[in-house]
């Protein structure tokens, strides 16, 4: 299959391209698409056909659910049972943007976005391009992020084309996103709601809305009865390469010394050691978290690229404001 990838501007993206990506999804095929968080690949979320080649496309397990992605709330509330008041709530505070919210299905939601579940994940992003593209296509989009399944997540169209080039229809490039890291997922079909995965929106955000909500120890699925989410397997989100995680300062000279004559890869956080060896590939990441975030899967990927047999990453504090660059980080060093 030919891949097209068509640039357009992310904040006025051109209606023919958005057109020709809108009769893709309406006719069944693939489009890749920006959102605030990560690319996404997008479906007809209505046609369990369409759906179905989502799962080819990315070898993903069948029973790990979608995310519905919708431009209005007016049809997220019809691919649900119902509409709490912490739907309304947080939806009010946090749409368009980067917070997915579980609630019981109805029955147009095909059984295979939910992996076969009796509840659908909603999101409505943030982004001009997924806005347009999604009302374009006049139906809701079921979206996980544009990748192979297990590997790293897209926060750029380039990203997409190396793991899913020739496998989908179409990218829309719209340059590199602005979150970086995956939506906040949370289950409000239950009470207290439970945060299924950390995010763009933090959890005392949440709870400054809905008071307060059950959060689960990630990557610690060993203690939760049922996979709540298969999002919490805690293998996900991984480079090639091994990655370590370092608490506190990393001993560059140790670590250079570990590895003499290999190519390896290192992201420091409060280390600024300059390395001179050319076959260390060495990112110096922000000291905020919402520009860390921003650059994370960036870096990753660019380790991959440069064919690091292995990752040491400066761990970056614990606290509210990292749990989700934490929790990608842990993840993505599971065995
Ligand atoms: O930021 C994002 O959420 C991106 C962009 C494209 O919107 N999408 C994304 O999708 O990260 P994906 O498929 O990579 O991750 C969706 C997560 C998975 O952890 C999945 O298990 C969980 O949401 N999920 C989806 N539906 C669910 C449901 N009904 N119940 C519990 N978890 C659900
Ligand atoms: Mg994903």
């Amino acid at each position: 299959m030919k891949t097209d990838i068509i640039k357009v501007n992310k904040d006025n993206p051109d209606p023919e391209v958005i057109k020709r990506a809108s009769e893709i999804i309406r006719s069944g095929g693939l489009v890749a698409f920006p959102t605030e968080t990560v690319y996404g690949l997008g479906a007809n979320a209505l046609d369990t056909e369409a759906v179905e080649k989502i799962y080819l496309a990315k070898g993903r397990p069948s029973n790990n659910p979608l995310i519905v992605h919708v431009a209005t709330v007016e049809v997220a509330k019809k691919i649900v049972a119902f509409w709490n008041d912490e739907a309304e709530l947080l939806s009010r505070r946090f749409w368009p943007g980067p917070l997915t919210m579980v609630l019981p299905k109805r029955d147009i939601v095909p059984d295979n976005v939910t992996g076969g579940g009796s509840t659908v994940a909603v999101r409505l992003p943030a982004h001009r391009v997924a806005h347009d593209l999604i009302l374009a296509s006049k139906v809701p989009i079921a979206a996980p992020s544009a990748n192979r399944s297990m590997r790293l997540s897209p926060t750029m169209a380039d990203h997409v084309r190396k793991s899913l080039g020739g496998r989908i229809d179409m990218i829309i490039d719209g340059g590199p996103t602005l979150v970086g890291v995956e939506s906040t997922v949370i289950d409000i079909s239950r009470n207290p709601a439970v945060l299924l995965r950390p995010g763009g929106i933090t959890p005392n955000e949440i709870e400054s809305v809905i008071g307060s909500i059950e959060i689960l120890s990630f990557g610690d699925q060993g203690h939760v009865g049922v996979m709540k989410s298969p999002g919490m397997l805690k293998k996900h989100y991984s480079p090639q390469a091994p990655l370590e995680c370092v608490e506190g300062e990393l001993d560059i000279k140790d670590i250079l010394q570990l590895h003499s004559g290999e190519r390896i890869g290192i992201l420091q956080y409060q280390s600024h050691t300059p390395i001179s060896r050319e076959d260390v590939v060495c990112i110096e990441m922000p000291t905020s978290a919402r520009k860390y975030a921003a650059r994370l899967y960036a870096a990753l990927h660019s380790m991959d690229d440069a064919g690091a047999m292995k990752i040491y990453v400066e761990m970056p504090p614990v606290g509210e404001e990292w749990m989700a660059v934490r929790d990608r980080l842990r993840r993505a060093s599971a065995k």
